[in-house]
């Protein structure tokens, strides 16, 4: 195979996704191979991967693009969706599609993310739904799945990305069988995909802004991953909001409140009812 360029892209309201992406970056430059690293949160993220794609193939190089999104009501996020939509009809070019999950269900991100990839023509020699740690419960006192991903999913994340790396070396490859990806879920599947992700995201607690603490240094907005908060002259929160709760977690002034400990008890009831073993698998 020519010359092989890797992209990762990736968006990570609460970090973990982030790391995950970061210690692929790290084994890839380990190699001396020529790896970009893209935050899909931040503005423009999407046409800065987009463009160093593009970059890549007219420079005769083969792109391979790793994707990763945490999965949030069983799903993938819509950055992360949005930017597989707008990636060019890409005949035999290299995916490889990586989720985080918070111990209650791997859900289907990988496979809606994954099924958009092979539409658009990518083959994906490997792909990764990693254990983190649940990012709704991080004011409580043991979060769900507190310091995951640890060394041993991180180990499991390098021999994946050691293996990828031979097969495309090697030439050729089948891709992953991407039917396993449904597989041993505690979630179902039509009942996930029957209401769109803003009808999930609404259905989420609502963000109470108390206007005597807002200093209005705009640091919510900045670090929104969905472009969601406008000021005027306070933040508003508009229907692009994936209820990450990012907002809430950044603002130093703890302005924006919502029900976190009911929030909690919620997810660690699921966790600790999930039928799904909270354990890192990379095909
Ligand atoms: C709104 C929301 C929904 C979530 N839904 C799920 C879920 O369906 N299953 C699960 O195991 N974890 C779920 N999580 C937890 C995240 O998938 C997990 O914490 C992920 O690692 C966060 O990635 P990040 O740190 O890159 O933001 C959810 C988190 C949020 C904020
Ligand atoms: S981060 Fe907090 S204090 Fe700053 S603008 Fe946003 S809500 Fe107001
Ligand atoms: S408005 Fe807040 S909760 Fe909604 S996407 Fe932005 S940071 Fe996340």
């Amino acid at each position: 195979m020519n010359n092989v360029k890797t992209i990762i892209a990736f968006c990570s309201p609460n970090g973990t996704t982030k790391a995950v992406a970061e210690k692929i970056s790290e084994i890839h430059r380990q190699d001396g191979a020529d790896v970009t690293l893209v935050n899909l949160g931040v503005k423009g993220g999407s046409d800065t991967a987009l463009q160093k794609i593009n970059q890549s193939v007219q420079q005769g190089s083969t792109p391979v693009i790793y994707i990763g999104s945490p999965v949030y009501g069983s799903r993938a996020i819509p950055p992360v969706m949005d930017f597989i939509e707008r990636l060019p009809q890409c005949s035999g070019a290299i995916a490889v599609p990586f989720v985080t999950w918070g111990g209650v269900t791997r859900g289907f991100a990988l496979y809606q993310m994954a099924e958009a990839l092979q539409k658009k023509g990518f083959t994906l020699p490997g792909a990764a739904e990693v254990v983190a740690a649940h990012s709704l419960t991080w004011k409580a006192d043991k979060p769900v799945e507190a310091g995951r991903p640890d060394t041993s999913d991180m180990e499991k994340i390098g021999k994946l990305v050691r293996e990828i790396t031979e097969k495309i070396k090697a030439g050729s490859f089948s891709g992953v069988d991407i039917s396993l990806f449904k597989e041993g879920r505690a979630a179902n599947f039509d009942e996930v995909f029957s209401i769109p992700f803003s009808a999930f995201s609404a259905k989420m607690p609502p963000k109470k802004l108390n206007e005597e603490a807002c200093t209005q240094c705009k640091i919510c907005a900045d670090t929104c991953p969905a472009d969601a908060i406008t000021f005027s002259p306070y933040p508003e929160f508009n229907d692009s909001c994936i209820a990450c709760f990012s907002c809430v977690r950044n603002c130093p002034e703890e302005a924006i409140g919502i029900p976190l400990e009911a929030l909690n008890s919620k997810v660690q009831e699921r966790a600790a009812n999930s039928t799904e073993e909270s354990t890192t698998i990379t095909y």
